[in-house]
């Protein structure tokens, strides 16, 4: 049993935000944030990322506009969506592109990164005072228009603080400031938290590099020196603006990642912005930026094991697993039943749909798999981190997936392609053998044990048999299949379609029994919503 960190709330009460991200450019137009709204209701969804830009609420220092923060809160009730704000400020993607004008004009005061050739960056120096303050401030009186607005009724769950935070085109700053600090001792604090976790990457590579008790970066770290001296100094930049925004509002505050593991060489800077909370400094952030609740991967491959890895480095008992960025395919199962995702979104929204707000015929697959863990989510809440909920899912070329339960054992196979005698229902015309076959759909969804003779099931073209396990001393001849098929596949006391309803109590919508269970599997198909199967010894 691991305990889940339910990080989000509503109404006080544990809350799983699911929905998606808008474009970059969608909260500086109406249409396209309403069409993001829209699209959130097609996916299922509860909630919308959508980002705030530093350069338009406060176009002239010290001079604040809400007014697009005041539109994305009236919206957000008008559509009973929630909300998660992007704070779009020091560092967008690596760079300063969300700076107002009156920062990106003046580098004197507000100093950017200078490489190694000595040339800038086009990125704010997390060295330079004038930046973290002028963030913090702005930060801050969006904190306070918040909590004036939406005390009430509490539209915003959550905040992100900058997007893929560090510096794209060096691994540190060269200025002299930034220079200084990598040639000065690598703070205590710093070695008394790598001591006193005695283990990870951070503490490898210091080990590596000799295990020194002090120094300066490069005699403590080697060649990674400048990204680590970059990751504390921009961990704590980002924890000073949590800090103060957490003083006048009460939410969580998270940061997403640029991950280091993709499709190049993994050089910071280069591959992925210097400084952000990557797999091998995320241990800095973790100690050194105790205001920042969740580092959140930016998790997109569709491959599992790549998907898998990530999710694994960032599920620890101290960071809760959110994906604030994801491409929405059937990783999400993954996530969920195997590293306790806590919020899943896919980035860019607005894609979705066409311009009549239909989905688009390539997203149907997408919105299929929101569906489904949309109407598990009070099951979610109860039962992730127990080991009862299980992702089903079909991989290229399986013929068929064993689950593992709690005194049963369960088969998924895929649709119409079961070994088991054919069929569902009228409803699903591929019933026969006869009749035409559908296009080839993926398998996926979640079965969740909530008893020991209690399962539900939501997903997609796919079927699952259950079987109790063999007990006691000798494998009892009618617990072979071949004795009594009856036996082996009885024990349904009901099979029930239906949903939860707004306090998360299973109503019964129909009924299934006779042709429709014996033999067939428990199928789900898109319109059987969750499938309730009670079952007796
Ligand atoms: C990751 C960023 O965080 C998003 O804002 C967006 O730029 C996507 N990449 C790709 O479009």
């Amino acid at each position: 049993m691991t305990e889940v960190k339910r990080v989000f709330k509503v109404d006080g009460k544990p809350f799983f935000p699911l929905g998606g991200q808008s474009t970059n450019s969608s909260g500086y137009n109406d249409n396209e944030s309403e069409r993001a709204f829209e699209v959130i209701k097609l996916m299922h969804g509860n909630t919308l990322e959508i980002p705030v830009y530093w350069d338009i609420v406060e176009p002239e220092e010290g001079k604040f506009d809400f007014t697009m923060v005041d539109k994305l809160l009236v919206s957000a009730r008008r559509f009973e969506v929630k909300l998660i704000l992007l704070w779009f400020a020091t560092w967008k993607n690596g760079n300063m592109d969300y700076a107002p004008a009156w920062v990106k004009t003046n580098p004197k005061r507000f100093k950017r990164v200078i490489s190694q050739n000595g040339k800038d960056v086009w990125n704010l120096s997390s060295h330079c005072k004038d930046n973290l303050e002028a963030d913090k401030k702005a930060f801050v009186a969006l904190c306070k228009h918040l909590k004036m607005k939406d005390s009430t009724d509490q539209t915003v769950i959550g905040i992100q603080i900058q997007n893929e935070s560090g510096i794209m085109g060096s691994d540190r700053d060269y200025s002299p400031e930034g220079q200084a600090i990598f040639e000065a001792p690598v703070p205590a604090k710093l070695i008394t938290a790598m001591k006193k976790a005695g283990k990870g990457r951070v503490y490898d590579i210091w080990q590596k590099a000799g295990g020194k008790e002090a120094g300066n970066w490069t005699e403590l770290f080697g060649w990674p020196g400048g990204e680590f001296m970059t990751t504390l100094s921009i961990a704590s930049y980002i924890d000073r603006i949590a800090e103060a925004g957490k003083a006048v509002l009460n939410l969580p505050m998270f940061v997403n990642v640029w991950m280091m593991e993709g499709n190049w060489w993994p050089i910071p800077g280069e591959a992925y912005p210097s400084g952000g909370a990557v797999t091998k400094v995320l241990d800095i952030y973790k100690w050194m930026a105790q205001h920042i609740d969740i580092v959140a991967p930016d998790n997109y491959p569709d491959d599992s094991r790549s998907y898998e890895n990530n999710a694994a480095n960032y599920s620890r008992d101290d960071n809760p697993y959110l994906t604030p960025e994801s491409a929405g395919d059937l990783n999400m199962f993954r996530g969920i039943a195997q590293y306790n995702l806590i919020g899943n979104f896919f980035f860019g929204v607005n894609y979705i749909a066409d311009e009549n707000c239909q989905v688009r015929p390539e997203y149907q697959a997408l919105i299929e798999n929101f569906r489904c863990v949309s109407s598990a989510i009070p099951l979610l809440l109860k039962y992730q981190g127990t080991g009862k909920v299980h992702a089903i899912i079909q991989e290229y070329k399986q013929a068929a997936q064993y689950i593992d339960m709690d005194g049963w054992m369960g088969i998924a196979e895929w649709g119409e392609r079961t070994t088991r005698p054919q069929g569902s229902d009228w409803r699903h015309a591929t019933g026969y053998v006869w009749h035409p076959q559908p296009e080839m759909k993926i398998g996926r969804g979640l079965v969740i044990q909530a008893g020991p003779n209690e399962f539900y099931l939501v997903g997609s073209h796919c079927r699952l048999f259950l079987r109790r396990k063999p007990t006691g001393d000798t494998l009892q001849s009618y617990q072979l299949v071949s004795e009594s098929m009856i036996k082996v596949y009885g024990y349904i006391v009901s099979v029930d379609e239906g949903h939860f309803n707004k306090n998360g109590e299973f109503v019964a919508d129909r009924r299934r029994n006779g042709d429709e269970i014996f033999r067939r599997g428990l199928w789900v198909e898109e319109d059987t919503g969750v499938l309730r199967v009670i079952t007796c010894d």
